[in-house]
């Protein structure tokens, strides 16, 4: 029993009900062994089944293990038995950003502060081809510190406002932070839909009340639609050619996180840090980098299997995880190259994600992920995993070919 007496795989204690959606509920956790507090999505595979979602959602979960943000929930691990996929994320203390709402709009510059950190997150994502698709108050947190928090990032396959075809259910969820083209469409670009979504959170959290907002939900598509709405008086000057941009009806023309952060009512108080921590504000700067120095050793061996090399490969697993000192352009190269060789078909789906395919030969429906972290400048953790076919192909590519190309692991 994976659950028995409320304990999850003996190794956490499940706790209280701390939120649920139509495919997952939320609980409190506690690790048995270290005693620290973790939140534990619990989902259902059957009705992730029966939308036939699974293959949708171990892709991203498949990225979002990899994506490490101070402003992103981060996802610690997954587990899964016959009937549940459980989600170990962790526990964000200090409740929903709009629980700060309640009095009414935020001061300028605590908007302007959560509205940094939520594009810091989003933009640092977006460079990875991650998209949120479902930003809405109860995916934004706060941790004790009162730094924001994105949850459910890159698990737009679980939102409950989503059907199969990505159109949106009616029956449930407001439609309130939901771009016009994912209303009305049914291809849309992921990351100009977030930006609008980020732009009515902003509008909320400047004026106090929604920008598209009707007791009739036919009424408020209308008004999404259109685009039109109105600024309190109160509303910063400053903020109001931000807000018009981001919330845009036309997706070509809205502002993209290059303009957000370009916008003057946007930098004030901000220092530009480049490269993988993204956007920074000064005052969090040193928690920025801490959080960032996690991909240190004790990760790479962590997330290896060790220093043994011998036990690397293990073939009664349908994965595999190793650590590369190369860079990326020389590992996706040998990648490459090793898929020419075996005439699979190589699909890049984002800067992390590598699909190699065959539906020629005896490889013929193997279907392997690979996913290439940097975890420090030129060291890069590789993560292959069968998603489609027989493990005997896998393990005959793993060894075969994959095996020997890797001329300087480090772990
Ligand atoms: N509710 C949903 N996700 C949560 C998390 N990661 N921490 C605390 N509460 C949550």
């Amino acid at each position: 029993m994976c659950t028995k007496d409320g304990v999850l795989m003996q190794r956490y204690e499940l706790g209280k009900l701390l939120g649920h959606g139509n495919f997952a509920k939320v609980y409190h956790g506690r690790n048995l062994v270290t005693g620290m507090s973790v939140a534990v999505k619990v989902i259902d595979k059957m009705k992730v089944i029966k939308a036939e979602m699974m293959q949708h959602i171990k892709r991203e979960i498949a990225v979002m293990r990899l994506v490490k943000h101070p402003n992103i929930v981060q996802m610690h691990e997954v587990m899964a038995t016959k009937t549940k996929i459980y989600f170990v994320l962790e526990y964000v203390k200090g409740g929903e950003l709009f629980d700060k709402l309640t009095k009414g709009k935020l001061k300028e510059e605590a908007a302007r502060t959560y509205f940094q950190q939520l594009v810091s997150a989003i933009g640092f994502c977006h460079e990875r081809g991650v998209y949120h698709r479902d930003l809405k108050p109860e995916n934004l947190l706060l941790d004790d510190e009162g730094n924001l928090k994105v949850s459910d990032f890159g698990l737009s396959a679980l939102a409950d406002t989503k059907r199969q075809d990505g159109l949106l259910h009616t029956c449930c969820g407001s439609p309130a932070y939901v771009a016009p083209e994912v209303i009305v469409r049914r291809g849309y670009d992921g990351a100009k839909a977030d930006i609008w979504s980020c732009g009515v959170v902003l509008f909320v959290l400047l004026a106090g009340f929604l920008p598209f907002h009707d007791s009739n939900i036919i009424e408020m598509y209308r008004k999404i639609a259109s685009g039109r709405f109105k600024y309190p008086s109160s509303f910063p000057v400053a903020a109001k050619s931000l807000v018009s941009k981001m919330l845009d009806p036309n997706p070509i023309t809205r502002f993209s996180i290059g303009d957000i952060v370009e916008h003057p009512w946007f930098k004030t108080g901000l220092v530009y840090k480049p490269m993988t921590e993204g956007l920074v504000s000064s005052d969090h700067l040193e928690h920025n980098v801490e959080e960032l120095g996690n991909c240190n050793a004790f990760d790479i061996i962590s997330l290896s299997r060790g220093l043994n090399l011998s036990g690397l490969f293990n073939e009664d697993e349908k994965e595999v995880r190793f650590v590369l000192k190369q860079p990326a352009t020389a590992i996706f190269s040998k990648l490459e190259e090793i898929c020419n060789m075996l005439k699979m078909k190589v699909m890049k789906n984002n800067g992390i994600l590598v699909e190699i395919s065959s539906t020629e030969g005896k490889s013929g429906g193997l279907v392997i992920d690979f996913e290439v972290l940097e975890m420090i400048p030129d060291v890069h953790l590789i993560k292959a995993g069968l998603v489609g076919g027989d493990k005997l192909g896998f393990w005959e590519i793993m060894n075969d070919h994959v095996r020997p190309a890797l001329t300087s692991v480090v772990v």
